[in-house]
């Protein structure tokens, strides 16, 4: 394995995207720059021409150099596919979340080791690809054992680990939500919480209702976890606003909004990257992967960003409605289909993430942070949505070691 011991210099970047920039310049370019690592962290950016000495120097060759994606939504635990769901989708049959129950089957009957084989090929997928923080949620297990032995694998990829044992109601308490409800709170959470750092729940017609989606969240609030909502996908609904009034750092896929949701979402920024660059707003996460992948309409990134709400981008990676690790894939997606200026979307996909996971040590080029960052096989942040579906990613730092 690569070490990332003694110093080392990121040199001839023609355009870097810092992401520490300030109004009117979110991303913070610099040109002609250069990045000095150590011992795995971010230790000096400016110009190339002022660049330190180093023990050893990476050439950019004038391309451009971002920070790694953070993609802060993905449920990557789980067996089988469901390649079949989606052909028949594209042949006109509606998404409904149905097939949530398939995969459940299948993730039961998977031992440890091809869960966790799964696991690592699509991390392994995503890393390649630029992906240097990725959240990983539970939720296709729905016992306490089979949520516990999801997280605790999850843990062995990431310290984003999310609680999701409230993503439906499996067959055996279909008449009985309230009971299952009684377990997710109760001994689901305590076999789960040990691996988690958020809990997370699907608030839909179909999944969970607003009073449980409330007693979830407050449940997982209680033992410490964070708070993150599948809000208002399949139709209008409560989630967005539940999720704001509980403080949650991030309600994810917004693709349904009310004027009283954006209301909501806007009222309740806090207006301040702080001097540590935290956020304590409720950050909107767009995912667009889902809605190409369920022909659905996407959602309305330009009322959320032009009522000043902090927007993230994601890829919902899954079996079912969104199967996709591709960062740059919903970039250009958000560009193309939803508005998103490229320097919106990068932000998005970059600190954006890092808002959305409440991390200050990711997301951004400065000194301080995690050496996390990709060098394009291209000048500009632009060609990401401009060269759609092309391999732009030429090589991935992570924790200052080359991948
Ligand atoms: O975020 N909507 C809920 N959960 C996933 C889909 C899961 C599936 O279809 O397997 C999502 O889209
Ligand atoms: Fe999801």
């Amino acid at each position: 394995m690569a070490r990332n011991t003694g110093s080392l210099l990121v040199d001839d970047i023609g355009e870097l995207v810092t992401n520490d920039g300030r109004a009117g310049d979110p991303l913070g370019i610099r040109r002609d720059a250069a990045v000095l690592i150590e011992d795995g962290e971010v230790a000096w950016v400016g110009p190339a021409r002022d660049a330190p000495a180093a023990d050893r120097r990476i050439d950019a060759g004038g391309a451009a150099v971002l920070p790694g994606f953070v993609d802060s939504h993905a449920h990557l635990v789980f067996a089988g596919d469901r390649a079949a769901e989606f052909a028949a989708r594209m042949a006109g049959e509606p998404y409904t979340g149905g097939g949530i129950r398939t995969t459940v089957g299948a993730t039961r009957a998977a031992s440890d080791d091809e869960l966790r084989a799964t696991v690592g090929r699509l991390r392994a997928e995503a890393l390649r690809q630029g992906t240097t923080t990725m959240e990983i949620k539970s939720g296709y297990g729905l016992t306490a054992a089979d949520e516990a032995r999801s997280l605790r694998i999850a843990a062995e990829f990431t310290d984003d680990t999310t609680y999701l044992g409230a993503h439906v109601v499996p067959a055996e308490y279909a008449n009985r939500p309230d009971d299952y409800v009684g377990l997710v709170c109760g001994p689901m959470l305590a076999a789960a919480a040990p691996y988690a750092r958020w809990i997370d729940v699907f608030c839909e017609r179909g999944a969970f209702d607003v009073d449980h989606a409330r007693a979830i969240l407050a449940c997982g609030q209680a033992v410490g976890l964070g708070l993150r909502v599948h809000a208002n996908q399949l139709g209008p609904g409560p989630g967005v606003q539940l999720g704001v009034e509980l403080g949650a750092a991030s309600v994810d896929h917004c693709t349904h909004l009310t004027d009283a949701d954006i209301d909501a979402l806007a009222a309740h920024r806090i207006d301040c990257m702080c001097a540590d660059g935290s956020h304590t707003t409720t950050v909107a996460t767009l995912l667009p992967g889902a809605e190409f992948s369920t022909r659905s309409p996407y959602p309305d990134a330009r009322r959320l960003l032009d009522a000043g709400v902090t927007v993230a981008l994601a890829t919902d990676c899954n079996p079912g409605s969104s199967y996709t690790s591709s960062m740059a894939f919903c970039v250009a997606l958000a560009v193309r289909e939803m508005r998103m200026t490229p320097a919106e979307a990068v932000w998005a996909a970059t600190a954006g993430g890092a808002a959305a996971l409440r991390r200050t040590d990711v997301g951004r080029l400065r000194p301080g942070a995690r050496a996390d960052l990709m060098i394009l096989d291209a000048p500009s942040h632009l060609h990401l949505a401009y060269r759609p579906g092309v391999p732009l990613i030429r090589q991935v730092l992570h924790n200052g070691v080359p991948q």
